[in-house]
């Protein structure tokens, strides 16, 4: 049986539902709480059995690879600032996985950053997880990564993570069109990337969490670009779906978009409510809030 070990975080473009980022601060580096949303994406893929992972890092977004490294001048800052949680946190991840970075010379779409990891990748499987979405175990179930891990694992077919949106969300992400195989299983028929409403009956979204066998690399190599100029995933994935197959499944664990304003924020206080020392006291504070809007 396959496994996979290995992951490609690229980073965020602007996309469609984007947070202003500065050129030193790429939205990665937003923190949620007490941490970069890089770090929680990390820690995803390593809850989730991964143990390379490369960050594609593009223009501006040195401090993405910046804040894996073993620094002095970081480790200082961290531990006079007393943040020493934090640097448990980074210690711990750079232990148990390989983080290895990547530059994206040209900004030239999601697909092309993928194909930027071959190198690294080779032959193998390998997971992706957009960099500026979050999931985390809930609800007994664990994190998105690592319930597709689990099923490529089972089944050797490339395994995407779907989600229900609302018509005004359609044209937001890329969309694939689906025939339910089981409960919460579905075999990806088509797929069509930021569609009208109109384009397409499906309304189930791409949430940026995958798990591919190799082939989409061999398909990436001869894509061309399509939508704003760009080496699409989305084109490449219709085409593995009409070939080797494409399976996708839905999950009840949590998601957070914090590439989004309002995920952004919905984030930082969800994960508050999680934090031991944050609870309470933010607890009391929206229960007073609630009562005054
Ligand atoms: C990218 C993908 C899209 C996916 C989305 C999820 O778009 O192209 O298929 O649904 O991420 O976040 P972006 O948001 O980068 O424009």
């Amino acid at each position: 049986m396959p496994k996979v070990k290995k992951a490609i975080i690229p980073a965020a473009g602007l996309g469609t539902r984007f947070l202003p980022a500065t050129k030193t601060v790429p939205k990665e580096m937003l923190t949620i709480v007490d941490a970069p949303i890089i770090l929680y994406v990390v820690e995803e893929a390593v809850k989730a059995g991964i143990e390379d992972i490369v960050l594609i890092a593009g223009r501006g977004k040195h401090a993405i690879e910046d804040f894996f490294d073993t620094s002095y001048e970081l480790e200082d800052k961290l531990a006079k600032d007393g943040k020493a949680k934090l640097l448990d946190r980074v210690s711990k991840i750079r232990d148990q996985a390989n983080i290895i970075s990547i530059r994206q010379k040209q900004a030239m779409g999601l697909g092309h950053a993928i194909l930027c990891g071959l190198p690294i990748i080779g032959k193998e499987p390998f997971a992706v997880l957009l960099g500026d979405e979050i999931t985390m175990e809930a609800n007994g179930e664990s994190n998105v990564t690592a319930q597709l891990v689990k099923s490529f694992e089972e089944t050797s077919v490339s395994t995407i993570s779907v989600m229900k949106v609302e018509d005004k969300d359609v044209s937001k992400y890329g969309i694939a069109e689906v025939e339910q195989t089981s409960p919460g299983f579905f075999k990806v028929t088509s797929l069509i990337e930021k569609p009208k409403p109109s384009e397409t009956l499906s309304r189930w979204a791409l949430p940026g969490r995958y798990v591919f066998d190799n082939t989409i690399m061999d398909i990436l190599q001869k894509a061309k670009p399509t939508l704003n100029g760009e080496i699409q995933l989305t084109d490449s994935m219709k085409l593995l779906c009409q070939t080797q197959g494409l399976n996708a499944m839905t999950f009840t664990a949590d998601r957070y978009d914090a590439g989004d304003k309002l995920g952004y924020l919905q984030a930082n206080i969800e994960l508050g409510l999680k934090n031991p020392e944050l609870r309470d006291d933010l607890k009391n504070y929206l229960l007073g809030l609630v009562t005054r809007i």
